[in-house]
C-alpha cells in the first residue's frame, strides 16, 4: 500500500469506526431507559349500574411499558392485568368477570378487596373491652371475609392519582358503626397504583372512631399463565415462612404456630404448587407466618410460571400470608372471554394477619383505636425469569 493509500485508508476506517462507537453509544443509552416517549396514562370507562341503581366505573391504568391493570370501584377488584411473558406474549394473569353483574352475583371474591377483617372469625364473636360482639356468619358457623356484605360487595369513591413514576386510584370507603356487626365508623383508604418497574402497588389506610378489629387484604387468583389457561400446579412456589397457623378442618386457629419443616407446606425453597398438594387435604388454605413481624416491606412469596417464565413476588408490611390455592373453584365460575374456572386454576397470596386473631391473645393483635392509623403495604412485582 502507498503512503497516500494508507492515509486514505486510516481515515477513511477511523471515521467509520467513530460512528460505529457513537451509533452503539446511542443506542445503548436509548435502551437504558425503558419505555421512554410512552407515557402513563389512566382511562375512566362506565361500567354499568349496580342492582341497587349505583354508577360504577372501570379504570384502565397504564405504566410506560405499557403493562395494564384494569380496576373497578365496585368491590375495589381488579378485573384484568396483563402481563408480558416470553416474546413479550401478554397474558391476563388475574381471574375474573367481563360484566358488573357477573360481579354482583355470588362469586369467591375474585380480585377483590376483603374486610372490614379477612379470613374467618370463629363463630363470629369476639370480646373487646369486655363487650361481646355477633358478627355476621357466612361461612358455616364462622365469619368469613367481611361478611354477608363485606368491602367487596360496596360502591367505593374513586380518585385519579399520577405521580412521576406510577398511576394510580385511591378509594375511599366509610364502613358504618354495625356494618356486618362490627363497631365503629370505619374510613378506609386503598390506594392501588401501577409503577413503571411494573409493580401493582396497594396501599391501605384506615382510621376509626371506636375500637374495632382490622384486617384488609386483596384477594386476586393469578395464574401467570393466564386466568382460564389451566391449573397452577406446575408454578414454582417459595414463601420464606417456617412456620404456619395451624387450624382445624373448618380453617379456624388452634392458636399454635407449627413449624413447615418436613410438611408439604414447606415452600421455603422453590418448589411446584402441585409436588405434595395431595398430602394436603383439599389443597393449600394456610396462613404463614412471615419472618418478619416489625411492620417494615418485606419479601412474602415468589412465583414462576414455567411455561411462559412469567414471575410474580410479593412484598408486604403484614405478618402473615394466605397461600390459597382455589380449592372451591369447580368449574361454575364462568369467567372472562366464556373460559371456565375449575379446581386449583388459580393461587391467591392474600398478605394479612393471621386468622381469627380477636379471639386469639397470643397473635398480634388486629384491634385499631381511634387516634390510631391501620397502614398496610404490598407490592406484586412482575417480571420474567432470568436464564
Ligand atoms: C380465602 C379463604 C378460603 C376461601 C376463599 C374464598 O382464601 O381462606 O378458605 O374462603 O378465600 O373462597
Amino acid at each position: 500500500m502507498s503512503l497516500k493509500n494508507r492515509e486514505y485508508f486510516f481515515k477513511h476506517v477511523l471515521v467509520l469506526l467513530l460512528c460505529g462507537v457513537l451509533a452503539v453509544a446511542c443506542t445503548s443509552g436509548k435502551e437504558e431507559i425503558p419505555g421512554e416517549g410512552k407515557s402513563m396514562s389512566i382511562k375512566k370507562e362506565d361500567f354499568g349500574k349496580t342492582g341497587a341503581g349505583e354508577k360504577v366505573d372501570l379504570y384502565t391504568l397504564t405504566n410506560r411499558n405499557n403493562m395494564v391493570v384494569k380496576i373497578t370501584n365496585y368491590g375495589a377488584i381488579v378485573t384484568s392485568l396483563p402481563v408480558p411473558g416470553k416474546e413479550g406474549k401478554l397474558a391476563d394473569v388475574v381471574l375474573g368477570f367481563d360484566t358488573l353483574k357477573e360481579y354482583e352475583a355470588p362469586h369467591p371474591y375474585f380480585g377483590a378487596i376483603v374486610g372490614r377483617v379477612g379470613n374467618r372469625i370463629a363463630k363470629g364473636k369476639f370480646t373487646l373491652d369486655g363487650v361481646t360482639y355477633t358478627l355476621a356468619l357466612n361461612n358455616g358457623n364462622h365469619h368469613l371475609h367481611g361478611g354477608i356484605k363485606g368491602f367487596d360487595k360496596v360502591v367505593w369513591k374513586a380518585e385519579e392519582i399520577k405521580k412521576e413514576n406510577e398511576v394510580g386510584i385511591k378509594l375511599s370507603y366509610l364502613s358504618k358503626d354495625g356494618e356486618e356487626g362490627y363497631p365503629g365508623n370505619l374510613a378506609v383508604t386503598i390506594v392501588y397504583s401501577l409503577t413503571n418497574d411494573n409493580e401493582l402497588k396497594i396501599n391501605y389506610l384506615a382510621t376509626t372512631d371506636k375500637p374495632t378489629p382490622v384486617n384488609l387484604t386483596h384477594h386476586s387468583y393469578f395464574n401467570l399463565e393466564g386466568a382460564g389457561e389451566g391449573d397452577v400446579l406446575e408454578h414454582l412456589l417459595t414463601i420464606p415462612a417456617d412456620t404456619f397457623a395451624q387450624a382445624d378442618e373448618e380453617l379456624i386457629p388452634s392458636g399454635e404456630l407449627l413449624p413447615v419443616e418436613n410438611t408439604p407446606l414447606d415452600f421455603r425453597r422453590p418448589a411446584g404448587i402441585g409436588n405434595r398438594i395431595k398430602e394436603v387435604p383439599g389443597g393449600y388454605d394456610h396462613n404463614y407466618v412471615l419472618n418478619n413481624t416489625g411492620g417494615s416491606l418485606c419479601f412474602a412469596a415468589r412465583v414462576e410460571a414455567p411455561r411462559s417464565g412469567r414471575v410474580m413476588e410479593v412484598f408486604t408490611t403484614e405478618p402473615g400470608i394466605q397461600l390459597y390455592t382455589g380449592n372451591f373453584l369447580d368449574g361454575s365460575n364462568k369467567g372472562k372471554g366464556g373460559k371456565v374456572y375449575h379446581k386449583h386454576y388459580g393461587f391467591c397470596l392474600e398478605t394479612q394477619h393471621y386468622p381469627d386473631s380477636p379471639n386469639q391473645p397470643g397473635f398480634p393483635s388486629i384491634i385499631l383505636r381511634p387516634g390510631q392509623e391501620y397502614r398496610h403495604l404490598t407490592i406484586y412485582k412482575f417480571s420474567l425469569k432470568k436464564n
